[in-house]
């Protein structure tokens, strides 16, 4: 592909202003915005007002036609997902595909079903597996595998807007048709209601959930540890907002914490405990740019002493590495290791984490 890979998006609220956009202008020589689709009207034109000759478009179906798109940034609605990647997978555009994948199973294997016969690629966009830390202690728990005696998955955060509100000046829709937002809201509790038996009350709020911020905290742990044997129990407190499980693997317990709080805080960490070392992961909000994920290592010092040692190999965004593995992926025809058939994997493990919940 001669030049930069030119992107449509569809999608354009907070994921796509704060953190998408001001990576792909980063990375300017790999990628031009060439298309963006919103149903706001006013969002569509505020935020393809910097792009000079971007091509608008309120249906998506428009956008993944569009001749001057070569590949297909998906951040609408979870609901909407598999629509938008079937659609430009048979357009023939390769696809970035903000988690998590779709609400129901069925979603999934439709996307994957027409990847399989098609020559483009879709990559989801699990960024924090691509943090360059990350990557350094997946290679570290490859060589203690044997050794784990216990694990934790530990996701503790505020709400986005304390943390957007006070960082970020985005444009919001206040012109959406009732009637869209109502089919919006329909479609994803009936697609909730058909993954997990029912649309409403904790259990459908904890899927929820699930699916939107403990994907990316069962996907990093799914790289770091493997596929857990079974999930021991899992419970939901508060309505659906606190979250606890285990995970067996074997020869350890792997213990899940998950919820959103009132602090302005974002508590986001992976643990990995041999006899003697710790091995752990500390990510920050992604709507905050350029906060690098830590790796910390613990073990003895001496006989009497411990060493703690923290470090970040980048201050880069995760997202802008995200997006560089997506240009090599596509240009160099290779496959992500974030595959769609890899992040199904996070549905099936929050589809049984829901049924123990019931
Ligand atoms: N990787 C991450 O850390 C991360 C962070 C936030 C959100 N996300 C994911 O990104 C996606 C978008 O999240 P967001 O926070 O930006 O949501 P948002 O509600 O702020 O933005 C969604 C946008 O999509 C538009 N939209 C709604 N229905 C549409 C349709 N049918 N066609 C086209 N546009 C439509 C809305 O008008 C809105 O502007 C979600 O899947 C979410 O889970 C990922």
């Amino acid at each position: 592909m001669a030049g930069p890979i030119r992107v449509g998006i569809v999608g354009c609220g907070e994921v796509t202003q704060i953190i998408h956009l001001p990576a792909l202008i980063e990375l300017r020589a790999l990628f031009a915005v060439t298309a963006l689709c919103d149903v706001s009207p006013s969002v569509l034109a505020s935020v393809g007002a910097p792009f000079a000759g971007v091509h608008l478009f309120a249906d998506y179906r428009q956008l993944v036609e569009d001749p001057t798109v070569d590949a297909v940034l998906v951040c609408n609605p979870d609901a909407y997902h598999a629509d938008v990647v079937v659609a430009a997978i048979r357009a023939g555009k390769h696809v970035l595909l903000e988690k998590p994948i779709a609400v129901t199973l069925a979603e999934a294997d439709a996307m994957i079903s027409a990847e399989s016969q098609s020559d483009v690629m879709v990559q989801v966009g699990y960024m924090r597996r691509y943090a360059p830390a990350f990557v350094e202690a997946v290679a570290l728990a490859a060589k203690v595998r044997g050794d784990i005696v216990l694990a934790r998955v530990h996701d503790v955060i505020g709400p986005n807007a304390t943390i957007i509100d006070n960082t970020s000046n985005i444009y919001r829709a206040g012109d959406i048709p009732d009637s869209v937002i109502a089919e919006g809201r329909r479609r994803h509790a009936e697609r909730v209601k058909e993954a997990i038996g029912v649309d409403g009350g904790s259990r459908a709020a904890a899927y929820s959930l699930l699916l939107s911020l403990s994907s990316h905290a069962l996907s990093a742990m799914r790289e770091l540890i493997g596929m857990p044997e079974r999930v021991i129990y899992a419970a939901q407190r508060d309505c659906g907002r606190f979250l606890s499980a285990a995970f067996d693997y074997g020869h350890f317990v792997c213990h899940f914490e998950a919820g959103v709080d009132r602090i302005p805080h974002f508590d986001a960490h992976l643990e990995v405990y041999t006899p003697t070392e710790i091995i752990r992961v500390d990510y920050d909000t992604p709507y905050v740019r350029h906060l690098p994920t830590r790796l910390t290592r613990i073990g003895p010092e001496t006989n009497a002493g411990v060493s703690v040692q923290t470090m970040f190999p980048t201050r880069n965004d995760s997202f802008v590495a995200e997006w560089r593995a997506f240009h090599r992926n596509v240009t160099e025809k290779t496959r992500p290791k974030t595959t769609l058939e890899d992040a199904r994997n996070d549905m099936v493990l929050a589809r049984d984490m829901a049924a123990k919940m019931a």
